[in-house]
């Protein structure tokens, strides 16, 4: 991989990335998880490499991973392990992309055992778990950039920009899941990005890819 040509618009910057979805495990062979690929991620580290940043990817479960080896890929099951490895790596970031889909809620227990089908009926006992990206907004300083993504089923453009504000946030991505081309699995996206002063940028419909780049580009011209 060291043949690949890159570009220095990041050179001597820092990234790091969360990717995937998390899993929150009920007993030894059962979790809780949600149907992120990792897709995103994996574009915008790749991405960023290209564009010359020194990058570091927190992955969830996934099938796939970026496909250069100079990326720094920390594996990661739970949220909490997710929580761990992001705040280790953040100090030392200049820009931190949270893309991943974090489990909103753990079973407060996890058996030891496989748990057996005796009741007819059944409920968990969920706890929530730390919001990564909020506890960034929190510690970030003057000189970091941070990113959030937003899914949305409604109110995309009000929740997403309320976010952008409680997590304190420079950029929230919305990603659209309207159209047919976008969202969970697929290999094209379509974003909106809202940037803190109000500004915003509309995205096409677009490989996840180019999106990446794209979205990479926009925040070396908005930091520049
Ligand atoms: N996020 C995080 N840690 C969590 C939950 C979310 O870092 N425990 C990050 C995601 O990586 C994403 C952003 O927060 O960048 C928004 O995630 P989202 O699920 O859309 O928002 P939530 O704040 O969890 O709110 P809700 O699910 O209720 O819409
Ligand atoms: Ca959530």
């Amino acid at each position: 991989c060291s043949q690949v040509f890159r570009q220095q618009d990041f050179a001597g910057k820092r990234v790091l990335i969360s990717a995937g979805p998390t899993q929150e495990a009920l007993d030894p062979v059962r979790f809780i998880s949600n149907h992120s690929s990792g897709k995103m991620g994996i574009a915008l580290a790749e991405a960023m490499y290209l564009l010359g940043a020194d990058v570091t990817f927190v992955a969830g479960p996934m099938p796939s991973k970026p496909q250069y080896s100079e990326i720094q890929i920390i594996p990661v099951t739970t949220a909490a392990e997710m929580e761990t490895a992001c705040l280790a790596a953040f100090s030392a970031a200049d820009i931190c992309i949270m893309a991943a889909a974090v489990a909103d809620y753990r079973p407060v227990q996890v058996a030891n055992e496989k748990i057996k089908k005796q009741m007819e009926a059944w409920s968990i006992d969920l706890e929530k778990t730390t919001d990564i990206l909020a506890q960034m907004g929190a510690l970030k300083r003057s000189d970091q950039v941070l990113v959030g993504f937003a899914l949305e089923t409604e109110n995309e453009e009000a929740n997403a920009k309320a976010k952008l504000i409680r997590k304190n946030l420079d950029y929230i991505v919305l990603n659209s899941m309207r159209d047919a081309g976008a969202g969970f699995g697929t290999d094209t996206n379509q974003v909106t990005i809202f940037r803190a002063d109000g500004e915003e940028l509309q995205l096409p419909l677009a490989s996840k890819n180019d999106i990446a780049l794209k979205l990479c580009q926009s925040l070396k011209v908005w930091q520049s």
